[in-house]
């Protein structure tokens, strides 16, 4: 049977944070979240565009609360404003939908001197995630989901130039790809220390296949037109957001499960449990890259369980 929303029973009284959900994949989630009822707190970079995104979702048939909450992951400051905001006014949250990402930029440097592509897809969801976690874990059965690509089996992680220093062999496309292999280590190692805390919330992962977004749009002059023809060959956004969705709400997903298209090449189509590289699953990696997030962040995750 296809994995639908149709499965997706009412989220009244349900909390999710997602972010970058004024545009993609991470709209098409919010819109479905708020569909069905959930509370849906949209962390946006651009207060404008995250009002534009809460008005078209008002247009629509939502049922739940729809917010809109200033979040640069390109900087510290910013995550740690966001998060001490939500963290003031809710005491639990049930979904973290880490979406938000940039592609193949030209090289530069976030507010605290990361990488560009890791500092925002990675480093920034990192930081959130540690920070939120109290709130993450007054919630029973709650659930990470970090969105990936299957990009990510291209990606290395090189810990001797982990954010080309200086650009130093820097490639835009590789950069990507070692940030969405950092989602999937992510994922791992989270996953791995909620179970050793016998913690019920779950970290898993998506993939959108090739979904017609505006990812990619800004990183080159050229962009945007070959974009645009690009995207007419993908699917929509719409299903592109289901495997994050599966991953978010199908009350049989387990930790660590992995959820993309199941049509060609994981290209399009209804979301599957699917496989990731062997790098996305070697747990020293995951730990090593745990390790100098930390360091990198400055966030010490706090594994209290008062569940
Ligand atoms: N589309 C695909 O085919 C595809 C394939 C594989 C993986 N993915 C993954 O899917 C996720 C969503 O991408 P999308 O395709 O929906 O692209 P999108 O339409 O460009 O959406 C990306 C979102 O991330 C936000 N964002 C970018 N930098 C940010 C920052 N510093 N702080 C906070 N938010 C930031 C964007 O905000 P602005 O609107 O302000 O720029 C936008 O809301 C990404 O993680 C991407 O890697 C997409």
């Amino acid at each position: 049977m296809k994995w639908t929303m149709d499965e997706v029973p009412s989220l009244e009284g349900k909390k999710i944070v997602i972010t970058g959900a004024n545009s993609g994949i991470g709209f098409e989630t919010a819109l479905a979240c708020a569909a069905h009822g959930a509370h849906t707190i949209l962390a946006c970079r651009d207060e404008a565009k995250g009002e534009h995104a809460i008005a078209q979702l008002k247009q629509s048939h939502i049922r739940g609360e729809v917010e809109n909450m200033k979040l640069d992951l390109s900087s510290l400051s910013s995550i740690r404003e966001f998060s001490s905001t939500l963290l003031d006014k809710y005491n639990s949250i049930d979904g973290l939908v880490n979406n938000a990402g940039i592609m193949m930029t030209p090289y530069q440097l976030t507010a605290d001197g990361f990488e560009s592509q890791f500092g925002v897809n990675h480093l920034g969801h990192f930081a959130l995630t540690g920070l939120l976690l109290p709130a993450l874990l007054a919630s029973p059965h709650s659930r990470i989901v970090n969105v990936s690509s299957g990009a990510h089996s291209w990606g290395s992680i090189d810990f001797d130039n982990l954010m080309y220093e200086g650009g130093k062999g820097y490639s835009r496309a590789f950069a990507y790809c070692r940030s969405k292999l950092a989602n999937l280590l992510f994922s791992k190692g989270l996953q791995k220390r909620l179970l050793e805390i016998n913690s019920d919330t779950i970290a898993t992962s998506a993939h959108p296949g090739w979904s017609s977004t505006n990812l990619g749009m800004r990183s080159h002059p050229l962009a945007s037109p070959i974009m645009s023809i690009f995207w007419k060959l993908a699917q929509s956004a719409a299903m592109g957001a289901l495997p994050t969705l599966r991953a978010l709400l199908d009350p049989t997903a387990q930790g660590g499960d992995y959820y993309g298209p199941d049509g060609f090449r994981s290209s399009r189509g209804h979301p599957i449990k699917v496989g990731s590289s062997q790098d996305a699953q070697n747990p020293e990696l995951a730990d090593r890259l745990w390790v100098v997030s930390e360091e990198l962040t400055g966030i010490s995750y706090s594994w209290t369980n008062d569940n």
